[in-house]
């Protein structure tokens, strides 16, 4: 008899492309079963419907346990300070804290909250994290994966997905790697098409989250400004990392300080919360990828700056090509962190 493989795909559905992760229990493990990515040529629903179709069939993913999440302005995370009380006080609790926080009635919206399992949040207090979506956000979102075929199992929100994905990949690394990552301060920069989400990490739990509205698109705008090009060929030289005169720099250089600034500002408010900026920076998604992105961030913030690779330590199927693995890896963060839910079930 052939053993059942339990199989999870996470689904990151950007502005962009569409990415896939699948992660399956194999034996007592779990391992690295399947990835892709697929480009959006509009962000209209039909195109997203028609590429997530496209990318579940050529991927040969099942269908039937889908991870995904939603993102954007409706999309509210918050870590609050609460005195200790119970799971069921705490959730009644939530909802006037939640009041404060929100731009939408609070009948039009889903709220979750969760202690976190850390250190008191000050003054014997607990931290907890509170997550409120608006509804309509994700029942657009669950229509788009049903009519893909999907079966969705769980919404989750991008910037969590993005702190899962270091959780998950440290559940490999054993307890002390070698750099004592665990003891440190890490930031994560997924920067996307439209979006940079962050997520801030200490002694291994996620104490804050951003999402920046800079992405990869606001490169393209620059040096099609620029250079007085088609927003298509600009794309194509951007993406070409050719940049004999150095004009693409020029382009792009002030908004990756425009996105720096915003990401040093929560730096400073990291700071002034909890008395430590973050060591190192791992940067992801595909417009981090920018031939000169990773060098203008260590000089903007004088500290390193790793390409984060999540497929690196974790265990892949025989089947999985690993070059294209390791290169696709640095785009599929929020995806792998979406699939790692796989691990909680
Ligand atoms: N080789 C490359 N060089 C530079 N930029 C690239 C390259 N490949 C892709 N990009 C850029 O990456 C961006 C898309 O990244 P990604 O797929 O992570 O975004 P997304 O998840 O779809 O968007 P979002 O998270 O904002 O909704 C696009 O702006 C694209 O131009
Ligand atoms: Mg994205």
């Amino acid at each position: 008899m052939f053993s059942p493989k339990k199989s999870i795909v996470g689904l990151d559905i950007g502005s962009s492309s569409v990415k896939a992760v699948e992660l399956s229990r194999v034996g007592k493990g779990i391992e690295v079963t399947g990835f892709g990515q697929i480009d959006l040529p509009s962000d209209d629903r039909d195109g997203q419907i028609n590429a997530i179709n496209t990318l579940i069939k050529e991927g040969g993913f099942n269908p039937k346990r889908v991870v995904s999440s939603v993102s954007g302005k409706m999309v509210i995370i918050r870590y609050l300070s609460m005195v200790p009380m119970s799971e069921e006080e705490l959730r009644n609790a939530i909802i006037f804290e939640a009041e404060k926080y929100i731009p939408f009635g609070l009948d039009e919206g889903t709220l979750d909250c969760q202690k976190l399992e850390d250190e008191s949040g000050g003054g014997g207090n607990d931290n907890v994290i509170l997550v409120a979506v608006k509804n309509s956000v994700i029942e657009d979102h669950v229509e788009i994966l049903q009519k893909a075929g999907c079966t969705p199992e769980i919404i989750d929100v991008d910037a969590i997905a993005l702190g899962n994905a270091y959780e998950f990949v440290q559940s490999f690394c054993g307890e002390d790697d070698e750099d004592g990552e665990k003891a440190e301060v890490v930031a994560f920069v997924d920067v996307g098409g439209s979006k940079t989400c962050l997520n801030i990490i200490q002694n291994g739990t996620s104490k804050f989250t951003r999402e920046i509205y800079f992405g990869g698109q606001d490169f393209t705008e620059a040096i099609s400004r620029r250079l007085g090009l088609e927003p298509e060929d600009a794309e194509q030289v951007k993406r070409s990392g050719r940049d004999d005169e150095g004009q693409v720099q020029d382009a792009v250089f002030p908004t990756i300080d425009d996105l720096g600034n915003e990401i040093q500002l929560s730096f400073d408010y990291f700071e002034n919360q909890h008395g430590r900026s973050p060591d190192k920076i791992f940067l992801s998604g595909g417009g981090a990828r920018l031939a000169c992105f990773r060098e203008s961030f260590e000089r903007i913030f004088e500290r390193p700056c790793v390409v984060f690779n999540p497929f690196e330590n974790l265990p892949v199927s025989d089947d999985i090509d690993a070059d294209l693995l390791a290169n696709g890896g640095p785009g599929m963060v929020i995806a792998m962190g979406l699939a790692s839910r796989i691990q909680k079930n």
